[in-house]
Parts: structure tokens; sequence; C-alpha cells
């Protein structure tokens, strides 16, 4: 899998554009359920595909120079799902990591994952740590994967890790600021997403880095995932390309 940042594919795809690149996009990788039902499949199946769309998406994301993609992968909600659909998602990760890995790793991806790791089945737990473990010095894109993951979860963590440094007299509270919690959060080192990619047609956040979206642009399509290709992707860049951010002040322009 070819999959390294690729400066002159961003220099080409920039030139064609008003110029800007998003460093990290995030995917809410949402429909595969309503894919396959579409189709007469059973929900599984959706996923299977989907699995197939994020391998295009990894790809491409390296060719155009992101530099990281985060993936919802499985919130800390989708528990609740009946217990076969739950079973086939974590089988369907042991088997992304196991097949895909060595590949990753000599495409010099780094994998991080985020989330909520206490209560993981401890086979999975070691998958993903060994994932992480393998690629922690490549150089290539970061690949995030948001497994077991809850925003609102994920910032009382940070909370009680700060509360408990407090407790210990490592920091005093006043020394509590935007760049402490952000260091205490799963993401810390990460840059905060530009662009958040919703597919599907839902147009909401459900619980997904709801401190790091604070200035992200967001995207929604009505394609569901596992139609999620590389057109797709390229079109959403290239709405992302012609954003204003302004983070809260004004457009050059406007001065
Ligand atoms: C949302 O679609 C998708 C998920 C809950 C799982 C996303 C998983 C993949 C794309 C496959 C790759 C997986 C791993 C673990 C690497 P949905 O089931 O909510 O669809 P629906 O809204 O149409 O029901």
């Amino acid at each position: 899998m070819n999959v390294s940042p690729d400066r002159n594919q961003q220099a080409h795809a920039a030139d064609s554009s008003s110029g800007k690149m998003p460093r990290h996009v995030a995917f809410i990788m949402d429909g595969n359920g309503r894919w396959a039902t579409a189709r007469g499949l059973p929900r599984t199946e959706g996923h299977r595909h989907g699995l197939e769309a994020l391998r295009k998406t990894i790809r491409h994301a390296g060719k155009r120079g992101i530099e990281v993609v985060t993936i919802y992968s499985f919130s800390s909600e989708n528990w609740s799902r009946p217990e076969t659909e739950v079973s086939f998602l974590m089988g369907l990760l042991r088997r992304f990591v196991q097949r895909d890995l060595s590949e990753l790793h000599e495409a010099n991806v780094k994998i991080s994952v985020i989330g909520g790791r206490d209560d993981l089945e401890k086979g999975i737990l070691a998958l993903l740590e060994e994932a992480e473990q393998l690629t922690r010095n490549n150089t290539g894109l970061n690949l995030v994967v948001a497994f077991n993951y809850g925003a609102r979860a994920e910032i009382a963590r940070a909370a009680k890790r700060l509360a408990e440094d407090a407790v210990r007299g490592d920091i005093h509270p006043d020394e509590i600021s935007e760049e402490s919690i952000g260091n205490a959060l799963d993401t810390r080192g990460i840059p905060d997403p530009d662009l958040i990619v919703r597919t599907s047609g839902e147009m909401r956040l459900s619980n997904f880095l709801l401190w790091q979206a604070a200035y992200s642009e967001f995207y929604f399509c009505d394609q569901h995932w596992p139609d999620f290709d590389e057109a797709a992707f390229d079109e959403a860049l290239a709405c992302f390309s012609n954003r204003q951010r302004r983070y809260g002040g004004l457009d050059a322009t406007a001065l």
C-alpha cells in the first residue's frame, strides 16, 4: 500500500484550487448498515465493504499529502448494538490489524489509537497496542483509530488526570489551561482536524472529537460509507479548499 504523503500530488491539488489542503481529515464512516439494507444484504456486509472503502481512503490520503487521518471505527455507544453486529465489528478490526498492519508499516504509516482502554477485551487491546508499538517511529501518514471512543468520556478522563496531578501537587489549578487540557486528551500531540467528513447524509458529530473540532470545517455527503471513493474524497478536499477559515477573527480583506 503506497500511503506516503506525496508532496508533488499535494502541490498539484493545491494549484488547481485556492491552495489549501487539510493537514488532518477525520472521518465519520456512516451508512454501512443502510448501504447493505438497500441491497437486501445483512448489515455486516455493509461493514465488510466499509473496510474496503477505508483502505481506499487511507491510500488516497497518502497520495494527496494529508498528514493525519482519523477514523471513527467504533464508538463507546456502539456497544448497545446487537451482539452479533458488535462481534462482527470486533472481528473486522482484528482482521484489519492482522492483515493490513505489515503493509501499513511498510508504507511508513504510524498508527495511534484513541478511546477508552480500561474495559477492552484483552486480545483486542493487545492487537491495538502492537499496532501502535510497531509503527511508533514511522514518519508517514498518521492513522488515528478512534476505537471505543466517545469525546465526553475522553474529556472526563482528561479532567480526572489533571485533578490527580493537582492533588499530588504536580500542578496548581491556576496552571490548568486550554493547552494542559489538550495535552491530557487522548489526542495529545496530534493537530486538530481541519476537516471532518461524515457520509450518509447525517449532520451531527455523534460525540466525536468535541474538543478538537472547535475550528474544524465540516463536510457532509449523501454517499453511504462503502461508496466513498477517491472521487468523493477529492470533492471533499475541493470543497475544503474553498472555505474561508477565520478562527473567530476577520478576513484579511476586511481589515
Ligand atoms: C456506521 O455505519 C459505521 C460503523 C459503526 C462502523 C464503521 C466501520 C467500518 C467502516 C469498517 C472498518 C472497521 C474497523 C473496525 C477498522 P452504521 O452501521 O451506523 O450504518 P447505518 O447508519 O446505515 O445503520
